[in-house]
């Protein structure tokens, strides 16, 4: 009962655990990266990490079709269900919340979460997966860089999901700083070559965390699976 990961393209990624589907930041509709389509990709949960067009995506479409439990921050759940969402979860940072495929924990995130209409989204925030096998991921989301990844580090962390687009988020100096904060056993770049503007070589990247790091990091190619080391 591995878990396993699916990089979609930017900061899109879907987990298989125990045959559930957690689906994280579905924006593939004008996605260039995207490797589905929102009327195909497999959805138990979808875990939405802050409120912009790039990661609400095709969210609210998956949800309808798939049935699936939307777990966001609390000021988007309320904007989720008035969109027509049925099953809405709301958390807030720090608080952690039992589901069927595992404990999901909202983590710090710096960066801005304004609504596709110009709602309010309420805080960005970072996802602390840890799965029935055991198995825990971090997917930073959107952030730079802080200390306090430290201590999101000290819970032991399987896999690390982070950006290094640099101009919204991290680039590569800090999310190789990061990844000396964190210690995870494996580390996927994310949120980078979906436009020119954060265009980077995650092959370089990924070089220096092997020289500098005991980190595994993993490049994928939009559509490509891993499975996760737990
Ligand atoms: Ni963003
Ligand atoms: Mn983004």
């Amino acid at each position: 009962m591995a878990t396993r990961l699916c990089w979609l393209g930017h900061a899109c990624l879907l987990l298989e655990s125990d045959g559930k589907h957690v689906l994280i930041d579905p924006f593939l509709t004008g996605n260039p990266a995207a490797a589905t389509t929102a009327d195909k990709v497999q959805a138990d949960f979808i875990l939405v990490s802050h409120g912009h067009g790039d990661h609400v995506g095709d969210t609210v479409a998956i949800a309808q079709r798939t049935g699936a439990t939307v777990v966001c921050n609390y000021e988007m759940s309320g904007w989720f269900e008035k969109q027509g969402v049925k099953k809405v979860h709301g958390q807030q940072h720090g608080g952690g919340h039992h589901f069927p495929f595992g404990y999901v924990k909202l983590t710090l995130a710096f960066h801005g979460s304004m609504l596709p209409d110009g709602s309010y989204g309420g805080n960005p925030a970072g996802f602390l997966i840890t799965f029935k096998d055991g198995t825990r991921i971090y997917d930073a989301a959107d952030t730079g860089l802080f200390g306090d990844m430290q201590l999101i580090g000290a819970e032991g962390i399987d896999l690390a999901t982070l950006p290094i687009g640099d101009n919204y988020t991290m680039g590569p100096d800090d999310a190789l700083r990061a990844v000396k904060l964190i210690g995870p056993r494996q580390v996927v770049p994310i949120h980078y070559n979906t436009w020119e503007l954060i265009a980077q070589d995650a092959a370089v990247w990924a070089e220096r965390v092997r020289k500098e790091t005991q980190s595994e990091a993993i490049v994928l190619k939009p559509g490509e699976w891993i499975t996760i080391k737990a």
